[in-house]
């Protein structure tokens, strides 16, 4: 079978790690999160004290950031290490999410990830989740979805995905903080959060986990007959 790159993009919350990981599982692929790499990036601001308006020290902190993958079994997709370090839980924290979209936005820290992302999936056989892969990291890519939901709904899975790691986060908040990241990404100038004009809209709103993961293959199959 050829392998092909699938990006999928979206908002925050609508069901992509969790669809792209199924799918990567299924059709033997590999499953890479961007949204965890800008999340390490952010671990590693917060960590170090780096004033992300500073752009010496932007550039500092990237030539001493490593981030690399590995899989983990038990979890059933890789885990992402900091400078060596498995951080995978830290970057799902909520004072994470609220520092990431003003990171991700800072066109040194988008340069260097989209380098990276492009070194990593260059041969194919890639699911690729974020919000630019069809835009800027791989136009060309083969197979292309963009995703969204309802954010009441979005929101709901995000307070329960938090709840079952032990963090319990009002509902309202975790809403405003969607709302924000969505303004934010949407609008920067570096690979905003749009929907690539050859992009196939999923509004995950009321489908199952099931019905995502199929319609993900179901389009990879043909586009496939079709290459
Ligand atoms: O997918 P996520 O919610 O874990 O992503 C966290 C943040 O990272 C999100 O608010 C925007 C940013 N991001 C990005 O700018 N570009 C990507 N390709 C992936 C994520």
């Amino acid at each position: 079978m050829r392998k092909v790159i699938i990006a999928l993009d979206g908002h925050s919350s609508c069901g992509k790690s969790t669809t792209a990981k199924r799918v990567a599982a299924k059709l033997g692929y590999a499953f890479i999160d961007t949204g965890a790499m800008y999340r390490a990036v952010s671990l590693y601001f917060h960590e170090n004290h780096v004033t992300s308006t500073n752009p010496k020290e932007v550039e500092k902190a990237l030539n001493e950031i490593h981030i690399s993958f590995q899989f983990n079994e038990q979890r059933g997709a890789s885990d992402v290490y900091l400078n060596g370090l498995n951080v995978e839980s830290e970057i799902r924290k909520m004072y994470v999410s609220e520092m990431v979209s003003e990171v991700s936005a800072i066109t040194a820290v988008r340069k260097a990830m989209v380098a990276q992302q492009q070194q990593m999936a260059k041969h194919g056989g890639v699911i690729m989740d974020g919000r630019d892969i069809g835009t800027k990291v791989f136009p060309d890519a083969e197979v292309k979805i963009f995703m969204t939901a309802d954010p009441v709904i979005r929101a709901e899975r995000r307070q329960k995905e938090l709840l079952d790691k032990g963090e319990l986060v009002d509902l309202d908040e975790i809403i405003e903080n969607l709302k924000k990241r969505d303004i934010i990404d949407s609008t920067r100038e570096e690979g905003p959060l749009v929907q690539a004009e050859d992009a196939v809209l999923m509004d995950t709103s009321f489908m199952t986990l099931e019905e995502q993961v199929n319609f993900v293959i179901e389009l990879h199959q043909n586009v496939l007959e079709r290459l």
